[in-house]
């Protein structure tokens, strides 16, 4: 079958042949439509995530939207999105097997493109305001990296879900001005030079009561230092850098709560159900996310761009 093969750590998967995935007890076989690309597919293929890389050569792709074509539970012609992990071979292929309880069907005419765009990315922009820490009824929330889908898809939830005031913060103007298109009352561009100084102005009041922060690092730091009494961060991802140097004085004199979110640590039923229900918002029109299709022979193409942030959700296009 045609499969996107990583070579070796460090470098690009390229369009190659595979041997079909055999199903086990407990799998469904898939035929996959949609793929899409994820910083995680990046970091894991570099060799940079925590969790480790599979060994190689390895098929790439940590989530999908396919087709059932067998499973010892879902219907055969079934529409669904399942998390494939990082741990073996994924789903940049024509079939991959995934565990039965890992799909979650789809409703009729569910567009494949978005609700792929809605899995890994969607759900930690809406997991860290909807579950691990809820957005709080008129809350100040401040969301870093409000220009990648992960931060554009928290903002537009948290507005969903209650907040009050909404700050997005990032690099790319263009993108800063679709945050504000989408929801954002005020936006900061992270090159200011007192960045915590923006945040506290953008944000009133006493600064931020709750910061979404995909990004970590000096941004973090930043947010901390402008962050209101008692305020809430929840931290999703490092792309700013992998430490930030908190001062205490902020932490402990604001008595600031510092939370983590990840998908490996949600449980498989909130996952399941938390996704239904954003696919749900998304498909209704309150949630938007841009994305970019790209046909499977150009997979090393659109793995750059997505390692380079291509500011979409860069979804490959396998079958159908
Ligand atoms: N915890 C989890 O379970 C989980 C799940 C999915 C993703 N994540 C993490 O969440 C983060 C965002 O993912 P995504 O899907 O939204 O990625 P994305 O669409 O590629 O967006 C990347 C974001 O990071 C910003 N960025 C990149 N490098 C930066 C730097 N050096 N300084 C400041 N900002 C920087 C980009 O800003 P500009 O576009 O303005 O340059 C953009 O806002 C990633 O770190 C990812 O690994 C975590």
């Amino acid at each position: 079958m045609r499969a996107a093969l990583v070579p070796e750590i460090g470098r690009l998967p390229e369009p190659g042949e595979a041997p079909e995935p055999t199903r086990e007890k407990g799998e469904a076989l898939v035929e996959v439509l949609a793929v899409p690309l994820n910083p995680i597919d990046v970091n894991v293929a570099a060799g940079r995530f925590y969790g480790g890389s599979p060994p190689t050569p390895y098929v790439a792709g940590s989530e999908a939207v396919g087709v059932v074509r067998e499973s010892d539970s879902h219907t055969p012609g079934t529409l669904v999105w399942a998390h494939a992990g990082t741990k073996r071979n994924g789903a940049l292929a024509e079939l991959f097997c995934a565990p039965d309880a890992e799909l979650v069907p789809l409703p009729e005419g569910t567009d494949p493109a978005l609700a792929g765009a809605l899995g890994v990315a969607g759900l930690a922009g809406w997991l860290p305001v909807a579950y691990r820490a809820p957005v709080r009824e008129g809350e100040t929330v401040l969301v870093l990296g409000a220009t990648g889908t992960v931060g554009l898809v928290a903002l537009q939830g948290a507005r969903l879900l209650g907040a009050g005031r909404v700050v997005a913060a990032g690099r790319r103007p263009e993108a800063l001005e679709r945050a504000r298109r989408l929801g954002a009352d005020a936006v900061v561009s992270l090159d200011e030079d007192d960045l915590a100084a923006a945040f506290r102005e953008a944000c009133g009041g006493d600064g931020p009561e709750y910061v979404v922060d995909p990004l970590w690092g000096e941004p973090a730091v930043a947010a901390a230092a402008a962050a209101a009494p008692g305020a809430r961060l929840v931290n999703i991802g490092q792309s700013a850098g992998p430490e930030a140097p908190f001062r205490s004085a902020d932490v402990r004199g604001k008595q600031l709560e510092i939370l983590g979110y990840s998908n490996f640590r949600t449980p498989r039923e909130v996952m399941h159900r938390e996704y239904l229900r954003l696919l749900g918002r998304a498909t209704a029109g309150g949630i938007e996310v841009e994305i970019e299709t790209v046909p499977f022979e150009r997979v090393a193409e659109a793995w750059r761009r997505q390692a380079e942030g291509a500011g979409k959700k860069v979804v490959v296009e396998v079958g159908g």
